[in-house]
């Protein structure tokens, strides 16, 4: 279940309705699926073939769809990551920049783990969502971010776009942000 972590407080938020709270009152969507429906031998793989990408998301089909009919979006895939992904570090050097973009970035956690760094409310400052299988967020459109990996440095997550062309990356330039 995912875990919040504010910056300038370190304060954690835990438990599902916490977490969802908080989340609500920061405009981030916050929804949960079953990862257990994945077959046990997709749980912890992380290089994936088409064949192996296409099972996780017919698993996965009415939660998507759901999701899609509910927020407009009209095409997913599968993203994996780990160490074995070429490029790797030149990847996350280019991910780990707070950005924007015109429309909601949503990620649902099919297996490892990964972690939102989300520009909250001025009172909130920076906060860091902890995601593991799963979780499904939703980073509203326009709201400075950005992702990357957890120590274990693995995830397989399904993405959802209503216009892949929405997904284009906007520097966000912000001195309060410090790592
Ligand atoms: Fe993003």
């Amino acid at each position: 279940m995912a875990e919040i972590r504010i910056r300038n407080t370190n304060e954690r938020i835990s438990g599902e309705e916490n977490v969802k709270a908080f989340l609500e009152n920061q405009e981030v969507l916050y929804e949960h699926w079953n990862a257990n429906k994945l077959p046990t031998e997709l749980q912890n793989k992380f290089v994936l073939s088409d064949e192996e990408k296409s099972q996780i998301l017919s698993t996965f089909d009415e939660e998507i769809r759901d999701l899609a009919t509910r927020r407009g979006y009209r095409t997913w895939d599968i993203v994996a990551l780990s160490d074995a992904t070429p490029n790797i570090e030149e990847l996350l050097k280019k991910f780990e920049q707070v950005h924007t973009h015109t429309e909601d970035e949503v990620r649902a956690i099919a297996a490892g783990k990964g972690i939102f760094i989300i520009k909250g409310t001025d009172d909130v400052g920076y906060f860091d969502v902890e995601l593991e299988a799963g979780d499904v967020i939703s980073v509203p459109e326009h709201k400075p971010h950005f992702f990357t990996l957890m120590e274990n440095r693995q995830i397989v997550a399904v993405r959802l776009f209503i216009e892949t062309e929405g997904w284009i990356a906007h520097p966000f330039a912000d001195a309060s942000f410090n790592k």
